[in-house]
């Protein structure tokens, strides 16, 4: 539920780059459109930045000229790199076994990000604001398979399974800013649970519930909330 709040991910890509060299290169995997591989950019790294997505890349190549954007699929990767980062990807791709894999060959250094557990972070209020107007828990499908990645032992598991050493797996906090009450509520409105509790209950009933759950991180005229990711930082073993 990120959608209203803008700036959050400075601190996660400051420790995606932690300790690399200026000018070393790097590929930015999933790059969506192109918000890492500006900061990297400006940086002074040289950016490679590949995504699934022909639209996100056609925007990231408007948003970051200095970088080459391609349009790629994460499990195939091409070239050599000083670092591979895969932020905020993983939980996206169908297998990120295969793609941590192919991050291994392809670079001398590996960094993936992911959220934290829903209860470590601020964007759980969300769902509790919303929980009064929605079926019970043990009534709502839960997905099948393996424990996610937001889990640690999980996640240093298949970077270790991948052929990765992991060096450490960091906490980083992040500050998610909406500067009104419309930034906060908007974007729960129209995501699918926020339909639903709007059909429920009405859409005046919903937003009442969001802003007394939010009341405590009111800061000004908008919002702080705190949320949290983590930062494996691996290399091939
Ligand atoms: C949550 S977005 C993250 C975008 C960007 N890294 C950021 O942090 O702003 C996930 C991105 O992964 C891309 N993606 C999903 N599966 C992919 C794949 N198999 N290969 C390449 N990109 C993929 C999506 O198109 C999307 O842009």
């Amino acid at each position: 539920m990120s959608d209203g709040a803008t700036g959050w991910g400075e601190p996660l890509y400051e420790r995606v780059l932690a300790g690399v060299p200026e000018g070393a290169s790097v590929l930015d995997v999933g790059c969506g459109p192109g918000v890492f591989a500006a900061f990297a950019s400006r940086r002074g790294f040289t950016v490679t930045g590949i995504d699934a997505d022909r639209s996100a890349v056609a925007a990231a190549r408007r948003e970051v000229p200095a970088a080459e954007f391609e349009v790629g699929d994460a499990h195939q990767l091409d070239g050599s790199f000083d670092l591979v980062a895969l932020v905020q990807v993983l939980a996206h791709v169908t297998n990120p076994l295969k793609v941590l894999k192919e991050a291994a060959r392809v670079g001398g250094l590996v960094r993936a990000t992911v959220w934290g557990r829903e209860e470590e972070s601020d964007v759980r209020l969300f769902g509790e604001a919303l929980s009064p107007f929605l079926p019970p828990r043990g009534a709502r499908r839960t997905p099948a398979g393996p424990p996610p990645l937001t889990e640690p032992d999980r996640f240093r598991k298949i970077a270790r399974t991948a052929g990765l050493e992991v060096l450490a797996l960091d906490e980083v906090r992040c500050p998610f800013d909406y500067p009104d009450e419309d930034a906060l509520v908007g974007p729960l409105l129209t995501s699918d649970i926020g339909r639903y509790a709007v059909n429920a209950a009405g859409p005046a009933a919903v937003r009442a519930a969001v802003l007394t759950t939010f009341a405590s991180r009111r800061q000004g005229e908008g919002y702080r909330l705190w949320n949290l990711f983590r930062v494996l930082d691996a290399r091939p073993a």
